[in-house]
């Protein structure tokens, strides 16, 4: 069992949990991910340790609210309750180079998985420059990569209550790509990296492409046992069938076959929303 140390909302819909798990902490490399099973008879979520220490043995996960089982942790465990398992650390540890000058963009809380990786290639003697774009009251750990990064850099889109969800995700799109090229025509970046929503993913990847510039990003295809027995993360890279949670969760974005990626995603939204209505009834 897995005990909650700290559990308190950090912005909104984002609830940070510093958990005891002593055997992820021990081995957990930027990059990897594990395995969280909250409830008995529950779903299994990949989440990314944000921060670690093997000494204490404890991990913090930022969990996003999308769906039932997330927005039953928010609302159901409190601090001293137990999380049933957590398998892991799963996934391949980011690559760990000199790459130079490099955009670390998080969208929305992909801002979350980009902390690790960013503050890892920093410490490594790269230049890194995040970048997260995402709701203003959504925004998380902007103090926390101000210290571990070259710069950080926050793009807060306002929610407008007068367009429906669809249409502000729309805006905070449009936002990071106009961000993304201006920074790009201003600034030489050796390597761009990106978390976020996958059709976020690909608009930012049209644009890195027509600079030319390498880009690698973090893929979140639907996952369920996380170790490549399944098939849920089936991705295509370089006209290959490969597993998201084995033989990444990084690949290189000119290999993604971003349409069929981007089809494969939407399949359980309606599912995963009847789902959470249905908890809050
Ligand atoms: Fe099952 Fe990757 S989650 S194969």
């Amino acid at each position: 069992m897995y005990k909650i140390l700290e559990k308190r909302e950090i912005a909104m819909r984002n609830t940070w949990y510093k958990i005891h798990a002593p055997h992820v902490a021990k081995k957990v490399e930027p990059g990897q991910f594990v395995i969280v099973r909250a409830f008995k008879n529950g779903e299994r979520i990949p989440l990314t340790p944000v921060m670690w220490n093997p000494q204490e043995g404890w991990v913090v996960l930022i969990v996003f609210t999308r769906g039932r089982t997330t927005m039953r942790m928010a609302f159901e465990l409190r601090e001293g309750d137990e999380i049933l398992n957590i398998a892991g650390p799963l996934g391949n540890p980011a690559p760990m180079e000199k790459f130079g000058k490099i955009l670390a963009i998080g969208a929305y809380t992909g801002i979350v998985e980009v902390f690790p990786i960013a503050k890892a290639w920093q410490e490594l003697g790269n230049d890194v420059t995040t970048l997260n774009v995402t709701f203003e009251p959504m925004v998380v750990l902007k103090d926390e990569l101000e210290k571990v990064v070259g710069r950080h850099m926050v793009e807060p889109v306002p929610i407008d209550p007068n367009l429906d969800f669809p249409a502000n995700m729309k805006n905070v799109t449009k936002r990071l790509t106009e961000k993304v090229r201006e920074m790009l025509e201003k600034e030489d970046f050796d390597l761009v990296f990106m978390v976020g929503p996958t059709g976020d993913q690909k608009a930012v990847f049209e644009v890195v492409k027509e600079f030319g510039l390498p880009m690698s990003v973090d893929l979140h295809p639907i996952m369920v046992d996380g170790t490549g027995m399944c098939g849920a993360c089936r991705v295509t890279v370089g006209g290959e069938i490969k597993f998201a949670c084995v033989d990444g969760p990084e690949f290189d974005a000119y290999q993604v076959n971003w349409d069929e990626l981007i089809a494969r995603s939407g399949y359980y939204t309606d599912l995963e929303m009847r789902a959470m209505q249905e908890y809050m009834k």
